[in-house]
């Protein structure tokens, strides 16, 4: 890896007008995460010794999202974004006593790749930017470069005709030594034609100084940045036909690769089978060799080795499915242990429950989990039989080799080896459907 420690900045203060949304921007999902995620996973591959993210536009929900996606970053707040100079100035205290490389991303641009971040965490300039030679240079900032790197920046509003000429731009990634920014930071000034502290008006101060400045360029697909919903949809769908390649290129069968749906952290084992229209939510892993039929939708969940789910299969957060089980059509399972070799084939809902080993649950049975306050826990042994139609009350327990008589309410705790019944007796009546029909016509008068 890089001989200097690395910190992360984030930026991710701005409001996103251009979406149309309450939302604060970062947090529109791509490829099932929030778009900060992104940021966050490419700059992971650095190990960095702190990552601290700038919010303020909608921060209280930014902060929410960003420690559950990483507990150890930090948020520095900026309340007014009055630019990007001044909101890496406000994740400086948080980086107290940090020596290192620090490297400064956007949370709105999730494509830029863990090569590029690698390369410019171990470039020896004092500060490196990331171009990129666009096909339209359109309003991004222009980098004049000179015999010795880059000489300055030049914002879009503040280009003469020749500047604009220009077209290799800034990405708007920065690297540059910790002890570097807090000394030029604060003599950034907001005399621009937008009124704001310009992040990009660093490398001209440093190089004035005698730093050495540069720029690493990058394909130009790693700077995409969102600014509207069309970008997203497009982002989402950039995202996905990389996700299905390398999906394909590991090793992994997609029947009809268009029709499946990744997530930025979707973990599939070699030879896996994924059917048609499968969409994987966020924190899925499926084994090697599992399988998983047309038409279901996985998130938070965990498919072991030998295991087929589907077709029109759900599974929900904490749903665990160990090897060879089976869970067939119009399932639903949700925060439950299945062991292995559990059979659920029908109709059926699982929620927080445990299933021993090679236990069989019969179609339309239901863990009825919720009693309209809390939830409660359905606890069934191994190599037990459920019959179709049972209705687990939790809290409750079947033991081992059980078995539960099919339409039964169970409220009670069931023994190991047991047969449960909990269903009215069956009265018969002979003769009685005939007579019943004949009265009734007769009384309709036919
Ligand atoms: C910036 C760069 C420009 C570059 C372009 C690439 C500056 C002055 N300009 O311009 O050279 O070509 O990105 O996309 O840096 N942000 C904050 N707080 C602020 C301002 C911005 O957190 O006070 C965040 C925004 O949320 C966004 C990022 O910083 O994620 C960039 O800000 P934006 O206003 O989009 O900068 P550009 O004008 O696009
Ligand atoms: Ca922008």
């Amino acid at each position: 890896m890089t001989e200097k420690p690395v910190a992360l900045i984030v930026l991710a203060a701005g409001q996103g007008s251009r979406m149309q949304s309450d939302l604060p921007k970062v947090l529109h999902r791509l490829g099932g995460l929030p778009l900060v995620a992104h940021a966050l996973a490419a700059g992971r591959v650095l190990e960095p010794q702190a990552v601290v993210v700038v919010a303020g536009h909608g921060a209280p929900a930014v902060a929410k999202a960003v420690a559950k996606l990483d507990p150890d970053a930090q948020i520095a707040l900026q309340d007014q974004q009055l630019g990007t100079a001044h909101a890496v100035s406000q994740a400086l205290p948080a980086l107290k006593g940090f020596e290192g490389r620090v490297i400064v991303l956007y949370g709105d641009t999730p494509f830029i790749g863990q090569e590029t971040l690698a390369s410019l965490a171990a470039h020896p300039a004092d500060v490196v930017v990331l171009g990129f030679e666009a096909a339209d240079p359109g309003r991004y900032g222009r980098l004049v470069t000179g015999p010795e790197g880059l000489e300055r920046i030049v914002e879009y509003k503040d280009a003469d005709e020749a500047t604009r000429a220009i077209r290799l731009v800034n990405s708007g990634v920065l690297a540059a030594d910790a002890a570097l920014l807090r000394a030029f930071l604060p003599r950034i000034g907001n005399r621009n034609a937008a009124g704001e502290y310009y992040l990009t008006d660093l490398p001209a101060l440093a190089r004035e100084a005698g730093h050495r400045v540069e720029v690493v360029t990058c394909d130009e697909a790693e700077t995409l940045g969102i600014n509207t919903r069309t970008e997203l949809a497009q982002a989402e769908a950039a995202f996905q036909a990389r996700a299905r390649a390398q999906a394909l290129e590991d090793g992994v069968t997609l029947a009809d690769p268009a029709t499946v749906w990744f997530a930025l952290d979707t973990c599939i084992g070699r030879d896996a089978v994924i059917g048609q229209n499968v969409v994987f939510g966020p924190g899925v892993t499926v084994e090697s060799g599992a399988e998983i039929l047309p038409f279901c939708h996985l998130e938070g969940c965990h498919v072991s080795a030998g295991a087929t789910v589907g077709p029109f299969a759900r599974l929900r957060p904490g749903a665990e499915l160990g090897g060879d089980v089976h869970v067939g059509n119009f399932v639903e399972i949700k925060n439950s242990v299945l062991d292995e070799g559990v059979k659920v084939g029908h109709l059926t809902y699982l929620g927080d429950a445990h299933i021993g080993e090679a236990t069989n649950i019969g179609a339309g049975t239901v863990t009825c989990n919720y009693d309209g306050v809390g939830k409660h826990r359905t606890e069934i042994g191994a190599h037990a039989f459920i019959g179709s139609d049972t209705m687990l009350v939790a809290p409750v327990r079947v033991g081992a080799r059980a078995m539960t008589g099919s339409g039964s309410v169970i409220t009670q705790d069931v023994p190991d080896d047991a047969l449960a019944l909990g269903r009215a007796q069956q009265v018969t009546k002979p003769g009685l459907a005939t007579r019943l029909m004949q009265a009734l016509r007769q009384k309709k008068g036919n």
